[in-house]
């Protein structure tokens, strides 16, 4: 294990989607401010994130964005001991406002600049222990290892053996959508707003979870996953219940179905992704026996997915509160927090690129 640098206050930065997010924490546990400006509602009416208008959005918020997390935490330049920022994975675009902005503030005010690979933050956001920002519920003691991760969002779905920090294996991930891909665009169908995991997990409460009997995919690795064929799925039974054919528009489906019917569908829909996601990671639960499992990324806000792994599993299950399990600059500044403390190198700040693809 390299050796362990004293506490630092870190400024993290977190652009890599719609999400324009700063954030300031001590120590990978104590976060002192978060700020966040998204373009959600510029998104909203296309049903989806719009690159070009994502990164022209970071542009005109990140600045406003850093100024307000590092006045509300009470801190200048001198305060802060690195920063970190996440270089993918994510949109270009959206990368490179960030990055750019974190390399030129490192070179300017002569500090160290870690890289952050977001997935991984997502994890970190799960070390965050203590605040005195209001409205905060996290938990009460950081996870141990070896931690098994659950990693559930927009762009990724994956299970991860952390054996400690930076020392983990990835033990599947998905084979075409993500989870949190599969609820939006499920949503869609249903007629739900965009994000459509908060619109379908909201439905859900008032349907009947076992209306409808969607097939969960089997996949030849146990921690692989899939969500595509779920989500066709969805759609044939909706043009089914509707009386209508493949070619009919499916933006016209929602608006045939009844309110009871959409609320069978979002219920059924979340009980299949939920059970699925769980299932594995409790295969996984016992063969690697953890001593901590977490949940980390934007669908482990939901409510369903808490319950249900808390009760396949027989250790208590360890998330955040959802404010930072969706993107956020939080996770990234923990992280960076542990970087710096395992003593990572830092990245170049003349140099650094951005990598969309990036994987764990
Ligand atoms: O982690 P995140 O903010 O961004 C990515 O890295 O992708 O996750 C966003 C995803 C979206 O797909 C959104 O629909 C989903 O998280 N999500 C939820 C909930 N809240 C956000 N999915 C299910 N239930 C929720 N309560
Ligand atoms: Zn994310």
């Amino acid at each position: 294990m390299p050796s362990i640098l004293p506490l630092m206050k870190i400024l993290g930065i977190e652009t890599s989607c719609d999400e324009t997010s700063a954030a300031i924490v001590e120590n990978g546990c104590i976060l002192h401010s978060l700020t966040t400006a998204t373009s959600l509602d510029l998104h909203a009416q296309y049903g989806g994130v719009v690159p070009e208008i994502a990164a022209r959005s970071h542009i005109e918020s990140i600045n406003h964005v850093i100024r307000q997390t590092m006045s509300d935490a009470n801190c200048g330049w001198n305060d802060i001991d690195a920063l970190a920022v996440t270089y993918g994975a994510g949109l270009g675009g959206s990368l490179l406002i960030g990055v750019l902005t974190a390399r030129t503030l490192a070179i300017v005010n002569n500090k160290p600049l870690y890289a952050c690979n977001h997935v991984e933050g997502h994890v970190y956001a799960n070390f965050i222990t203590q605040t005195t920002l209001p409205g905060y519920s996290l938990p009460s003691h950081q996870p141990q290892f070896p931690m098994l991760a659950l990693i559930v969002s927009g762009g990724h779905t994956q299970l991860v053996l952390f054996r400690d920090h930076f020392d983990y294996t990835l033990l599947g991930r998905t084979q075409d959508d993500a989870i949190g891909e599969a609820f939006d665009k499920v949503a869609k169908i249903l007629g739900l707003p965009y994000p459509g995991g908060p619109s379908i997990a909201k439905l859900a409460l008032t349907g009947n979870a076992r209306a409808y009997q969607f097939p969960k995919a089997k996949m030849p690795k146990p921690y692989d996953f899939s969500f595509s064929g779920l989500k066709t799925a969805v759609l044939r039974t909706v043009q089914a219940d509707c009386g209508k054919k493949y070619d009919f528009p499916s933006f016209e489906l929602s608006g045939l179905l009844s309110e009871s019917q959409r609320a069978d569908f979002a219920a059924s829909f979340q009980r299949v992704a939920v059970e699925t996601v769980s299932d594995k990671t409790l295969v996984a639960y016992k063969e690697f026996k953890p001593a901590s499992v977490v949940i980390a990324g934007g669908v482990a806000a939901n409510q369903a997915l808490r319950q249900q792994l808390a009760s396949n599993i027989p250790i208590p299950i360890e998330y955040t509160d959802p404010k930072i399990c969706t993107d956020n600059g939080a996770m990234i500044a923990a992280l960076g927090c542990f970087k710096a403390k395992y003593n990572t190198e830092p990245a170049d700040p003349c140099t650094l690129d951005i990598v969309p693809n990036l994987s764990m």
